[in-house]
């Protein structure tokens, strides 16, 4: 997707926003808690499922305006590793969109020249889920476009679990026990081995609907990320929002512990 694509169907408003923003200082990954759907059917009287079901419409949007503006990855939080704690009939509808999307979507994320990819325990995800994500991720795996990252049965914590655990699996079968004995991890063998490995780390972390938190969402990968709280519902989050956000990072001084604004955003 090219940005020449993009800018012909803005409208007035969402034109003035983008020509605010420096092309050559968009952030190269940015993760979105997509919070809210709950309480946007709650505020217009509807079921919850409701919310959800216009969430979707409020990800496609992103997707799209991320990969036109030429942002390297997006990840999305659709399912935390805690989101079971909720009714089952809630769970089982938000697994069926999921199918649904993906099944909907994929031709246009494949024509796209998107790449899918889903972090998190896809293992306990139903049998049906994850066939859709491994056909998905299959069809798509060559695409050298936008990295579209779905955190699905996701915990940041159960990743950091499972990176220790990898790391100490893959040094057991290949060492000695002198060897294991004077084992030490180092910061790059922990990033090797998180879901996320290969994808830099997110530049901006955008959460909807107020909430001022991260809910267990990539916390080794947001150490130095800039994060933008919109009070506004994931359902009504759009083109402007996104637009607004991103104007929102490049805004701010990037120091990385250092008292001079990094060079490079
Ligand atoms: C986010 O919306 C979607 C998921 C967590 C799957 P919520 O369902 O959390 O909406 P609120 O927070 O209850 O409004
Ligand atoms: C975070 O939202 C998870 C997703 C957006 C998928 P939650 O609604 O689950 O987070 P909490 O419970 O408000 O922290
Ligand atoms: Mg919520």
């Amino acid at each position: 997707m090219k940005t020449s694509e993009l800018v012909p169907s803005l409208s007035k408003s969402e034109l003035a926003l983008f020509e605010r923003l420096d092309p050559k200082r968009l952030p190269r990954h940015v993760a979105v808690i997509m919070d809210g759907n709950g309480r946007w059917a709650q505020r217009r009287h509807l079921p919850r499922v409701e919310g959800h079901r216009r969430g979707v419409a409020a990800a496609r949007e992103t997707i799209e305006t991320c990969a036109r503006l030429g942002i390297g990855a997006l990840t999305l939080y659709a399912f935390s590793a805690e989101n079971w704690r909720r009714p089952k009939a809630e769970v089982d509808f938000l697994m069926r969109l999921l199918r649904e999307y993906l099944r909907r979507e994929l031709p246009v994320i494949h024509k796209n020249n998107i790449r899918l990819s889903v972090i998190g325990r896809a293992e306990e995800l139903p049998r049906a889920v994850r066939e859709d994500i491994e056909r998905g991720m299959k069809l798509t795996a060559a695409n050298s476009g936008m990295r579209l990252v779905v955190a699905l049965n996701y915990g940041a914590r159960t990743e950091l679990v499972d990176a220790f655990n990898a790391v100490l699996e893959e040094t057991r079968a290949g060492a000695s026990n002198g060897e294991l004995a004077g084992l030490r991890v180092t910061e790059q063998m922990i990033s090797d081995h998180l879901y996320t490995a290969g994808l830099p780390d997110p530049d901006l972390l955008i959460r909807t609907s107020g909430e001022q938190r991260v809910s267990n969402f990539l916390l080794w990968q947001i150490a130095y990320a800039e994060i933008h709280v919109t009070d506004v519902l994931w359902p009504d989050f759009n083109r402007a929002r996104l637009l607004e956000a991103l104007l929102d990072f490049q805004g701010r001084e990037r120091r990385y512990g250092g008292i001079e604004p990094a060079s490079s955003n």
